[in-house]
Order: structure tokens, then sequence, then C-alpha cells
């Protein structure tokens, strides 16, 4: 059963990813509305950000089709902004200049000079947004993992795009950092309207921050012949998590607890292999599209 694709900010049917001979992404099928927040998790190598390049437009699909807003995915645009883990802001420029590259990057030399000044409070905007307006003549090494991070945010941010991508964002900040990010975050989804796709390791993050969370895995089985070649990962959960940002308090309850061990069952044991037709798609939005092979003889 598919979808309307133009009734999706994000549609993908069958969406395959092979690297040579391997096959990374195997029938990804996925509908995502605006103003979603999708966390992503799976174990390592699974394809994450693969799939994130993919939607990004850096990379082609190999087989299958990948739309935004109804249009296929071809090369990265102003539409989409990218925080890696790890994000080099030019060591050159000050914060706010940092910030303003985000938005001159790819405009002509005469059109950076009389935007100049609009740029600049635009930029300032999204500095306040992100709570460093202090810092704005500061230089990247001057402040913190942390601050350089929100500076990456602000810069995917002044570009205004209708999907932000994360890629493990906080994954290398302290605890209490990262908590301060996540509320931040929380705020900017709201107040901006993105639609947020978000990778992590965390899986208490990914439950506390989504609105839905998407488990992708090659732990699983089907009837498809694939002639000895290893399948690839395709999305084994699908969970409608809460509409609004909660109270941190969320994360003691045993129903918080309870969702993770199974997330953690059902994608990330190798030995656990849950067949493509007992896969848990339990979001409205979800749909898978089968093959008569691989559903088998299990009807
Ligand atoms: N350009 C490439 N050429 C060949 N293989 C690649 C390429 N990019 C990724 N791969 C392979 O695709 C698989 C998925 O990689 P990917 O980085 O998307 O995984 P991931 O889920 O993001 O992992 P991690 O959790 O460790 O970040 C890996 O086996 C990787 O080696
Ligand atoms: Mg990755």
């Amino acid at each position: 059963m598919s979808k309307i694709p133009g009734d999706y900010l994000l549609y993908c049917e069958n969406v395959t990813k092979a690297y040579g001979g391997k096959i990374v992404l195997e029938d990804i099928d996925l509908a995502v509305r605006r103003k979603e927040f999708c966390t992503v998790v799976g174990p390592s190598g699974c394809g994450k950000s693969t799939l994130l390049r993919l939607i990004l437009g850096q990379e082609r699909v190999t087989g299958g089709t990948l739309l935004i807003d109804g249009e296929p995915a071809c090369h990265p645009g102003p539409d989409r902004g990218i925080v890696y883990q790890k994000y080099t802001l030019f060591p050159h420029l000050t914060i706010l200049e940092n910030i303003m590259a985000g938005r001159q990057l790819g405009q002509p030399l005469w059109k950076t000079f009389s935007t100049r000044k609009a740029a600049r409070e635009e930029a300032f905007f999204y500095l306040k947004s992100v709570q460093l307006e202090g810092h704005a003549d500061k230089y990247p090494h001057q402040l913190s993992g942390g601050m350089q991070q929100r500076v990456a945010i602000a810069q995917a941010l002044v570009m205004r795009p209708r999907i932000l991508l994360m890629d493990e964002p906080f994954g290398a900040l302290d605890p209490g950092t990262r908590e301060a990010m996540q509320m931040l975050i929380l705020e900017l989804w709201e107040e901006y309207g993105m639609t947020v796709f978000f990778v992590t390791h965390d899986l208490e993050e990914a439950v506390y921050l989504g609105t839905r969370i998407l488990v992708i895995s090659q732990y699983y089985t089907h009837e498809r012949k694939t002639n000895g070649v290893p399948h690839g990962a395709r999305i084994v959960c699908d969970y409608k998590l809460n509409d609004q940002a909660l109270s941190t308090r969320v994360k003691q309850t045993a129903a918080f607890g309870k969702l993770i061990q199974t997330i953690r069952y059902e994608g990330f044991e190798p030995e656990v292999l849950q067949h493509a037709k007992a896969f848990n798609l339990t979001h409205s939005d979800s749909f898978i599209t089968y093959d008569g092979e691989e559903l088998g003889n299990k009807d």
C-alpha cells in the first residue's frame, strides 16, 4: 500500500542504495509530513548517514524514488540544511561571519555586497536564537564544543531550510551540554516549524526528542533469494512518539524505559531477526511495499 507522494514533504518508495556490489539500504519506504521530528536509530554501519546523504541530495539513490515536496532530490538545495557531529567552522572568520557565510555561498559577488547589511542582521537574528548574541565577534577556537555546535545550527537555520538534517549532532558533547542542546533544538523546531530528521546513537535522546522514531536495521529476515549477497538495512520499526516537547521527567517513567528496551530488542540484536511481514510499522504514515517472494509461504 503506497501513499500519495504530494501529501508529504519527504517521500521514499523502494529506495535502495548500493556501493559497488554492496547493498547498504534496501527497499526504504518512508513518508514524512511537514513539521515532524523524526529520530533515526540503528546499529552502527546500517546506513543512517547514507540515508541523510540521499535526502540531502549529495548522493543518488541506486533504485527507487526519493522526493522532496514531490520533486526528486538530485542535488543539495537551500531547502535542506545539515548539522554534523563535528562541524568545522571557518577558523579565520568570526562567529557572525561564519553564520553569514552559510547564506552567501553560491551568490554572485555583487549580490554579496548589496545584501551584506541585511545578511549581518539576519545572521545576528539566528545567533540570538541559539543564545550566542554575546559572542558575535569571537573566533571559533574561543568557543566550547557546545557553543560551536550552536553556531553550526545557526549556520543551517539561516538558509531557512524546510528540512533540517542532523547526524549525531550532540554525540561529542558532555551530558549536561547535551541536555541543554536538546532543549534548544526542541525550541527551534517549534519556533521555525521545520521538519527535523535527527540521527543519534542514544536511544534515550531519540525517544525523548522525536515525534516519530524510525529504527533502521540489517537484522531481519525475508524470503527473497539473495544469491548469497547480504541484504541491506530496512526500516524495521516506526513508532509514533509524543507530539510536543515534554519535561525531562518523562525519561524516568516505566513506559519510556520499556519503549527503549523494545527498540533495542527489535533493531539492535543480531540474533533477533524479525520477518519483514512482522515489522513493527505502527505509525499511521508508515507503509511497506512487499514483493511476492518476500512474503514467501507465510501468508
Ligand atoms: N562512499 C562509500 N563507498 C563505499 N561504502 C560506503 C560509502 N559510504 C558508506 N559506505 C558503507 O555503507 C555502510 C553504511 O554506512 P553509514 O555511514 O551510512 O552507516 P551509519 O549507520 O551512519 O553508521 P554509524 O552509526 O557508524 O555512523 C557502511 O558499511 C559503509 O562502509
Ligand atoms: Mg553515521
